[in-house]
């Protein structure tokens, strides 16, 4: 990526965590701001109750962090946005409900998560749709928003509402629905792909599959003499981009503590050593899957660039002519926070412009 993109990019993502600090003050302050939050791509992970969700999702991070297990652990939607920070920076995670608390050890990120999660639904099989915001800042991460969800399912369970099947899906639809998400479809290898409800419901919001990265988890776990490759090589299903297999943490490894580093490797020798999918090795896999998203994050920003900076060049006006006027009261909070946004699309507009100086627009190449 080159560097422009990046700070780019960067701005982008920041932007977008200004707003969710500002919540629906936005709203007022600055009409674009809402339809500035909607132009930037995000990524959503989609599929059954416990296909290995959590697991993709820590395992594009790099981190422990999130809940995971068997039945319903997932019970709000947790938006977790990830800020490449400069090198040699420790990482540190921040809720947007603990303003001003930096967590450096993740495993009370997870307690937290928890418990956040308890302090909406109780200590019950509920589920909630008001989301946690998370974000982790990291040397080693890429600049990208991911929407961890509850879970498909189709039946209720002793505790749950008989709504709940619908609810669930309702929630991950109102996600997936909206055009600038990236769905990730998580089916586990291990059951039949025909009945996969990510791949269901994708299909439904995007018929075309440009928006669907399909994820095969728990390769590992396949019946002796079966294997993937219809799948894996696109002709059971086809999308337009490549499934990805996935081997992620098996319960077992989570007991036992088995850490990151050690379940990536694991990971890297199960396709290396694979008869089966030793010849996809470099395509297959948790850090791939990461640069693939990566890779098509930019490629996206990059076509939206033009729309993405006159709408920021319209944020400037408004929040120069909000915050000139200061027409009714605004708390200090929001006032601060629409200086930062303010600060940030001026940052944005001062790169691309420098590009545009140059005679050649940084999604030029
Ligand atoms: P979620 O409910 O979809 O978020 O799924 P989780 O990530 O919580 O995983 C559910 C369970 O499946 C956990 O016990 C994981 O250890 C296990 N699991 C997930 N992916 C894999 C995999 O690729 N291989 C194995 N063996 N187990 C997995
Ligand atoms: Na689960
Ligand atoms: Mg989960």
């Amino acid at each position: 990526m080159t560097a422009t993109m990046e700070s780019l990019i960067g701005l982008v993502n920041r932007i977008q965590r200004a707003c969710t600090v500002l919540g629906d003050y936005g709203g007022d302050a600055a009409a674009s701001l809402p339809t500035l939050w909607e132009a930037l791509p995000s990524v959503v992970v989609v599929g059954g109750q416990s296909s290995g969700k959590s697991s993709v999702l820590e395992s594009i991070v790099g981190r422990d962090f999130l809940p995971r297990g068997s039945g319903i652990v997932t019970r709000r939607p947790l938006v977790l946005q990830l800020h490449k920070t400069e090198p040699g920076q420790q990482d540190y995670a921040e809720f947007l409900h603990l303003p001003r608390k930096k967590f450096t050890d993740f495993a009370l990120v997870r307690d937290e998560i928890q418990a956040e999660t308890d302090r909406v639904t109780g200590k019950t099989k509920q589920i909630s749709p008001v989301p946690i915001h998370l974000s982790i800042s990291s040397p080693n991460v890429v600049n990208l928003t991911l929407t961890d969800l509850p879970g498909l399912t189709k039946v209720a369970v002793e505790g749950q509402p008989e709504s709940i099947v619908i609810d669930i899906e309702n929630m991950v639809r109102s996600y997936v629905e909206k055009p600038n998400c990236i769905i990730l479809a998580i089916t586990p290898a291990n059951q039949d792909i025909a009945t996969s409800d990510s791949i269901k419901l994708a299909r439904d919001v995007d018929p075309t599959g440009e928006r669907t990265f399909g994820v095969l988890t728990k390769l590992d776990l396949m019946d002796k003499g079966t294997n993937a490759i219809e799948v894996l090589e696109g002709r059971s299903y086809r999308l337009q981009h490549p499934w990805v297999g996935i081997v992620n943490r098996s319960q077992a490894d989570i007991n036992r503590n088995v850490d990151m580093i050690a379940a990536r490797r694991k990971e890297r020798e199960f396709f290396a050593t694979s008869p089966d999918y030793g010849h996809l090795a470099s395509k297959m896999g948790s850090e791939y899957l990461a640069k693939l998203l990566s890779n098509h994050l930019e490629s996206i920003i990059r076509a939206q660039l033009p729309g993405i900076t006159s709408l920021i060049n319209k944020t400037i006006d408004e929040l120069e002519r909000e915050l000139d006027h200061l027409g009714r009261p605004v708390g200090v909070d929001a006032g601060a926070q629409l200086y930062t946004i303010l600060e940030l699309c001026r940052a944005f507009d001062r790169i691309f412009k420098e590009h545009l100086d140059g005679g050649k627009l940084p999604f030029d190449r």
